[in-house]
């Protein structure tokens, strides 16, 4: 099962368990866009594949998601849909802040506890929890989306920790900038901004299959390229003030604000 499949990195994630034989649930909150999608996989591989159409900002929607698969043993589960948001906290839309949060927080731990269930019960299974680079420090001008990714991180590696000897493993995959629809979804409320640092952008393709990789690994921390894991470390070395003021220079650079 992968959310926000019909695009960017879920995509990626869905071709590479298409290739590897997998059966695939797809989730995202397009019809159009995940059916394309589906005929893109269809057109390459052999896999049966279930679509769902669900916004996965919404309450309790992991409960509907999980009933629509009808019992189906669920190996992978890739909890990847995501949006950012840019904008000082004083001037940023609440609704669409709500449902940020409901969707990197409460969609995607609702739905890795109904999933692991029959994964503990098979004694086997892969999660794969889509976090950011900006899961290590505070995030001025995005600060909440910095501290769901933060969330993300932290929850999965307590219960990585938890789940240990079971069979099933928990893998947060925690990308830098990547060439794909998010950095232009990115929004200061009224309209769309795109970054400007082009620097170390990731491809969607690598990125994808570097967590793969590392999902099947069982590892639980996977930060794609060299520069981006030296980023991860840094704010270990450094005040944690001063790594947050470094966020702010570079959020003031990337983005009109
Ligand atoms: N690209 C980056 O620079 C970057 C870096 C670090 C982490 N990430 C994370 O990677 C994940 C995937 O993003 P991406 O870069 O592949 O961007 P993307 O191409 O925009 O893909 C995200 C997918 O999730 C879907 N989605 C968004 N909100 C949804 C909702 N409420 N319900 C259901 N589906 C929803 C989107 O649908 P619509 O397009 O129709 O809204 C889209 O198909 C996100 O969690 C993001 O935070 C991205």
């Amino acid at each position: 099962m992968v959310t926000g499949a019909a695009s960017g990195l879920g995509f990626e994630l869905a071709l590479l368990l298409a290739r590897d034989g997998y059966d695939l649930i797809l989730a995202d909150i397009d019809a159009d866009k995940l059916q394309q999608a589906k005929e893109n996989l269809a057109s390459q591989y052999a896999s049966e594949i279930q679509l769902i159409v669900k916004d996965l900002s919404k309450n309790n929607v992991a409960e509907q998601i999980f009933e629509a698969t009808h019992g189906k043993p669920i190996d992978v589960l890739i909890n990847n849909a995501g949006f950012g948001i840019f904008g000082t906290f004083s001037n940023t839309d609440w609704q669409r802040e709500m449902d940020m949060l409901n969707l990197h927080v409460m969609t995607t731990t609702h739905l890795t506890k109904l999933v692991l269930k029959g994964m503990l019960e098979r004694g086997e299974g892969r999660i794969l929890n889509m976090s950011s680079l900006a899961a290590f420090q505070p995030g001025p001008l995005m600060s909440l989306y910095y501290a769901s990714k933060a969330y993300i991180l932290s929850f999965s590696e307590a219960i990585a920790n938890e789940l240990k000897g079971t069979g099933v493993t928990v893998t947060c995959l925690c990308p830098g900038q990547t060439n794909t629809s998010f950095q232009q979804v990115v929004s200061n409320g009224a309209e769309a901004s795109n970054n400007k640092i082009k620097f170390n952008i990731g491809c969607p393709k690598e990125v994808a299959k570097y967590g793969y990789e590392a999902m099947l690994k069982g590892k639980v921390v996977a930060v794609p390229g060299k520069i981006n894991r030296f980023l991860s470390r840094l704010p270990r070395f450094l005040p944690r003030r001063t790594s947050t003021a470094i966020i702010r220079k570079i959020q003031e650079k990337n983005r009109d604000h």
